[in-house]
């Protein structure tokens, strides 16, 4: 069985690598893949956006079946290229271009949630043809902050949360009229700020049915403290705080109205889905639909997962079994991420790490240079994951492989997981 991963960050390998852990008879090829991911299976210098050159491999090296980590080529259509060039001889893990548009369009995933009845904040879409209008709107019957969300995909950057009325029309012009975020902002969703408690939930789902995967916590700040500039993420732990009160609401207020909402538009889901939720005052609501795997919190998910992936991803069974265990993931990055950084540093420590039992070295931003050595490549460098019967074990476990790893201009958040202390047995 040959499978191929599209992707080249933290996630991707974790999903390669728990591929090969469940299923070690697959051969496994990854587009482009990093430095970690060529110690499981081969890489392929293909461009995830290059779906001509994906089908060529495809072709020829018998590929069987597809699993997609980032969303830029679900939103282009990936799914869709692939099932009319090769019918169902390959199955493919996440949606078509029309269910990706959760994603791939803000203003689409926000008319979808009003339609559908799912719990979201109230908003407004501007474009160039109403934004005075709209933001006078705006100004008048809500108090700041306000939520200002780039339509389009915008690499993660595309939501800006401003304080008040003067920075609300400033920047909503910047984002609109100055097409701050390129085509991706010529409309925007202005949204009413909800105060809370976020969380994640990832599910995999295939039409009718789904199912959900551990839940995890991600820090997306920069800096101890959740201070400083937004990131990818800076650490992650699974599973979060959400109890069994808080999964039940979801299902029935947010995974249900989903799915059957999907349904009704004549979609037919097959892929993951990560839904960022905001909790006030113990409700759910959506801040936002994801059409893949959280990263970092895959890095945290994949180490406690026991899952028959070919069952769930070829033949629609669902064989999962989660560990009890904490899992405490803590990324490596350079410093002056998510800014300026340098590259090319050589990796040392990364083997004997990588031999410790429940430590996982997952590479995001890594290669190898010409003599073979493993080099950092890019802001987030690696994700160190530990595992842990308590969730103080796990931390203390991740920060002491942490230190055993060295670059230079190496830099991590020391506060992983310090905020659930309190809130879980730890
Ligand atoms: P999104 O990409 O839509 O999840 O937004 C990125 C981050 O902005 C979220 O993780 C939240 O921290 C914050 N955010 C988004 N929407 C809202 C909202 N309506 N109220 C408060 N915070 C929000
Ligand atoms: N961890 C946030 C994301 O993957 O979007």
């Amino acid at each position: 069985m040959r499978i191929l991963v599209i992707g080249s960050g933290g996630r991707e390998h974790a999903l390669a690598w728990s591929i090969k852990h469940n299923h070690p008879e697959v051969e496994l090829y990854v587009a482009p893949g990093n430095a970690g991911t060529a110690s499981i299976g081969t890489n392929l210098s293909i461009d995830p956006l290059d779906f001509e050159g994906i089908a060529k491999a495809v072709e020829e090296l018998g590929i069987e079946g597809i699993v997609v980590g980032p969303e830029a080529p679900l939103v282009a259509g990936l799914r869709n290229f692939i099932k009319e060039r090769f019918g169902d001889k390959i199955w493919f893990v996440g949606p078509d271009k029309e269910g990706s548009q959760l994603e791939g369009s803000k203003v689409w995933a926000k008319r979808f949630m009003k339609e559908m009845g799912i719990p979201t904040a109230e908003f407004y879409v501007a474009d160039e043809g109403n934004l005075n209008e709209v933001v006078e709107r705006v100004a008048h019957e809500w108090d700041p902050p306000y939520v200002l969300k780039a339509d389009g995909l915008a690499a993660g950057k595309g939501v800006i949360i401003v304080d008040n009325k003067n920075e609300l029309f400033d920047i909503a012009t910047d984002m609109v009229l100055n097409r701050r975020f390129g085509e991706a902002s010529a409309s925007i969703v202005i949204e009413r700020f909800l105060p809370g408690m976020e969380a994640s939930v990832f599910l995999w789902v295939d039409g009718d049915s789904y199912v959900l995967l551990p839940t995890a916590k991600d820090y997306k700040k920069a800096y101890d403290g959740d201070k400083g500039p937004n990131t990818g993420g800076m650490g992650s732990v699974s599973p979060g705080w959400l109890t069994g009160y808080h999964i039940a609401k979801v299902k029935s207020r947010i995974i249900e109205p989903t799915i059957d909402g999907l349904l009704q538009k004549n979609i037919h889901y097959t892929g993951f889905l990560y839904i960022g939720l905001m909790f006030v005052n113990d409700d759910p609501y959506v801040l936002e639909y994801n059409v893949r795997l959280g990263d970092p919190e895959t890095q945290a998910i994949m180490p406690r997962l026991e899952v028959d992936w070919l069952g769930m991803w070829r033949d629609g069974t669902f064989p999962m079994r989660e560990k009890p265990d904490y899992a405490v993931t803590v990324i490596l990055a350079s410093e002056g991420y998510p800014e300026k950084y340098e590259k090319g540093f050589v990796i040392t420590g990364l083997e004997d790490v990588g031999r410790e039992k429940d430590i996982f070295v997952f590479h995001a931003g890594t290669k190898l240079n010409e003599k073979g050595e493993v080099v950092t490549n890019g802001g987030r460098v690696l994700a160190v994951t530990a595992l842990g019967p308590r969730l103080s074990i796990a931390r203390d476990r991740a920060y002491e492989a942490v230190e055993k790893i060295n670059f230079e201009n190496k830099f991590y958040r020391t506060d992983i997981g310090v905020d659930l202390m309190e809130k879980v047995n730890a």
